[in-house]
């Protein structure tokens, strides 16, 4: 296959368990909502991306597309988007300079609307494209990393349209953040190292959801897992689901394999890695690559083997002990996996667009601000994932619905 081909056929493929989307897209074609806009986004270069980008255009939308990640692009995706008619700026592997440089690229379409995933695109455009940000009426969110971005933004008034929170619905905190992380993290550290998680200990910081969808799928694979936190109610919630709870400091000398998934920084520092074991394995599933510091990994190795495996670095430490760090402190699950399955990713990127439908007809009454996406939404996009995959649920009787809605009735 050519690597066109390639990126087609995935594109495909993942639109194949991504129905909801697909049916919106099709709504879009027929509806247009979109049409005469232009739309900035900043999201990483997925086959399921393909999918989302797909029907916005179907929708009237001319898009360019940045990638949220310099190593998560998947570049046969990326070729196949050109092919059509997407202005891509986007390639695996880049360097910071050349990342930051493609965000700006994509923001030279002068977007009406952007979609951003941990607020790289909305930062730039509030501090070195200001020039645009008369012309943006609003834009989504989709991760966590970014909401708390935008928050800070808004508290301080600095943020000058309305973004929409898309990562703040159910359907995307309860399965993107929980089975999706959790399934695609535990992929990129098996496809990195090969490694066998029964019987070993899992070091998981932060019991967010994503945290907890790590810890449960380690757990299903037969793992001891320890999980470290700094939220009181989370840390508690933990050990009720029966898992230790630990500090960090504690658990390095545990581990066999840590995965941060905090969304802050310094999470493992020299401190915890000077406490580890021999063979133990780094991993982040946090936005940004600050959770581990690689600086002092590096400062306290005596040798660094780049690329013992695919996305796998081994640094030697002066008394021998090996640390393995996978894809560079980067999202593990995007760079050495494919990031979440595509069944996954259909309720997101259907919040996704109907969120951006919704900010299209809106847009001229919202001031700037962060937004919940629309309560309607999260359920009708519930909905249609249940309808097509066949399950049925049960409606209120009317005695039910008066029961749940009038104080008047008794016990
Ligand atoms: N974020 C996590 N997984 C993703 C995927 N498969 N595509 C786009 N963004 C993602």
């Amino acid at each position: 296959m050519t690597g066109q081909g390639r990126g087609e056929g995935q594109i495909a493929w993942a639109g194949r368990s991504m129905p909801v989307l697909t049916a919106i897209g099709e709504r879009f074609a027929a509806e247009r909502p979109l049409d005469g806009l232009k739309i900035a986004a900043c999201l990483h270069v997925t086959a399921e991306t393909a999918v989302l980008v797909g029907a916005l255009k179907a929708g009237g939308a001319e898009i360019a597309l940045a990638a949220s990640n310099p190593l998560s692009t998947q570049d046969d995706v990326a070729d196949a988007l050109r092919e059509y008619g997407i202005a891509v700026h986007a390639r695996a592997g880049v360097d910071r300079a050349t990342y930051y440089r493609h965000i700006d690229q994509a923001l030279d379409i002068g977007p009406d609307l952007v979609l951003d995933d941990g607020c790289d695109l909305v930062n730039i455009l509030h501090t070195e494209r200001t020039d645009l940000l008369e012309q943006v009426s609003g834009g989504c969110e989709e991760t966590t990393t970014g909401i708390i971005r935008l928050r800070q933004m808004a508290a301080e008034n600095a943020l000058r349209f309305p973004m929409v929170a898309v990562n703040d619905t159910r359907t995307k905190r309860m399965f993107d953040n929980r089975y999706g992380t959790g399934q695609s993290t535990l992929d990129g550290i098996m496809r990195a190292t090969n490694t066998m998680l029964a019987g070993r200990t899992v070091v998981v910081a932060g019991f967010g959801y994503c945290g907890r969808g790590v810890a449960e799928r380690a757990k299903g694979f037969g793992a001891r897992v320890i999980v470290t936190e700094i939220d009181a109610v989370k840390a508690l919630d933990a050990t009720l689901q029966g898992y230790e709870v630990r500090p960090m400091a504690e658990a390095a000398e545990l581990g066999d394999l840590f995965v941060t998934v905090t969304g802050n920084r310094d999470v493992i520092r020299a401190e915890h890695l000077e406490r580890m074991r021999d063979g133990a394995i780094l991993a982040n599933a946090g936005h940004f690559d600050v959770e581990i510091d690689v600086r002092a990994l590096a400062d306290l190795a005596a040798e660094v083997h780049s690329g013992v495996r695919p996305n796998t670095d081994e640094y030697v430490l002066a008394d021998g002990r090996r640390l393995l760090l996978l894809a560079e402190g980067r999202l593990v699950n995007l760079t050495a996996a494919e990031g979440h399955p595509a069944a996954v990713m259909d309720m997101s990127f259907s919040a996704q667009a109907l969120a951006v439908e919704w900010l299209v007809n809106e847009r001229l009454r919202l001031a700037p601000g962060v937004y919940d996406v629309p309560e309607e939404i999260d359920h009708e996009v519930a909905r249609l994932r249940l309808a097509a995959t066949g399950i049925g649920i049960d409606t209120l009787t009317p005695a039910q619905e008066e029961y749940l809605h009038s104080w008047r009735v008794g016990s």
